[in-house]
């Protein structure tokens, strides 16, 4: 039998109050982001604390100023906030997406925060980001949360720039249930079903799925 807690209202009432962190920053970055159409893009509160947590937890502190982070798909720059808090003493996060506008709002919240000089805003493409970055086996952390159909592109590109103990985070792997319906042959759903089917069986890396939000595959390059 499936072990697992339905959450009901009394239990999700106590999980938002125990679950995880918040303050005035996060608060109000969802509050600036819900005002948005694409508000459900953002992570959730819960998805944000356990990232922040995984990055102190991988990320090496550095004697020089260098890069020790990427994430691919800012958006409003919340996972960016909740990763750049858990980066090691000079360890930096380089954040990709294409929106100026939506980012805009995260550097906002960055500067709110302190940890602005921690992140590198790179505007434009992510694959195009990703083949220029010079910094082959280096990386800590890496968070895909893109445009699905590049996200086998992305999984690569990251693995090949972590360094071995180093973790990729891959999001929206439930797609809101449709990953596991294979009547959905979509575009998006067809890219994640591939990407959670290949990660599993994946020999270059260790892996779980874990069943936060909406479903962040964790996979550890060995
Ligand atoms: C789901 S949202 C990211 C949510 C974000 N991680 C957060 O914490 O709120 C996806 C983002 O990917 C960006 N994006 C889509 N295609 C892209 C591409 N080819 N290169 C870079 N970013 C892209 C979109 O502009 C959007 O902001």
């Amino acid at each position: 039998m499936a072990k697992f807690t339905q959450f009901n209202d009394n239990l999700f009432g106590f999980f938002n109050k125990v679950g995880f962190r918040d303050d005035e920053v996060l608060a109000s970055l969802r509050k600036e982001t819900q005002a948005l159409a694409q508000s459900n893009m953002q992570i959730s509160p819960e998805q944000g604390a356990m990232m922040s947590l995984l990055t102190q937890m991988v990320s090496q502190p550095s004697d020089l100023v260098k890069v020790g982070a990427i994430e691919i798909g800012t958006f409003t720059g919340y996972s960016a906030l909740c990763i750049a808090r858990g980066l090691a003493k000079n360890r930096t996060l380089i954040a990709c997406d294409i929106n100026e506008g939506w980012t805009a709002i995260g550097k906002k919240h960055w500067e709110m925060a302190g940890v602005a000089e921690k992140i590198s805003l790179c505007l434009g493409d992510a694959l195009e980001t990703l083949e220029n970055l010079q910094l082959d086996g280096t990386l800590d952390l890496a968070f895909i949360d893109a445009d699905k159909t590049n996200y086998d592109a992305y999984y690569e590109a990251c693995l090949k720039l972590l360094r071995p103990g180093g973790i990729i985070l891959v999001d929206n792997i439930f797609w809101g249930g449709d990953v596991a319906d294979l009547s959905v042959q979509d575009p998006d759903t067809v890219a994640i079903r591939a990407i959670a089917h290949k990660i599993a069986a994946d020999e270059r890396v260790d892996c779980s799925l874990i069943p936060i939000a909406d479903g962040v595959f964790l996979a550890r390059k060995k």
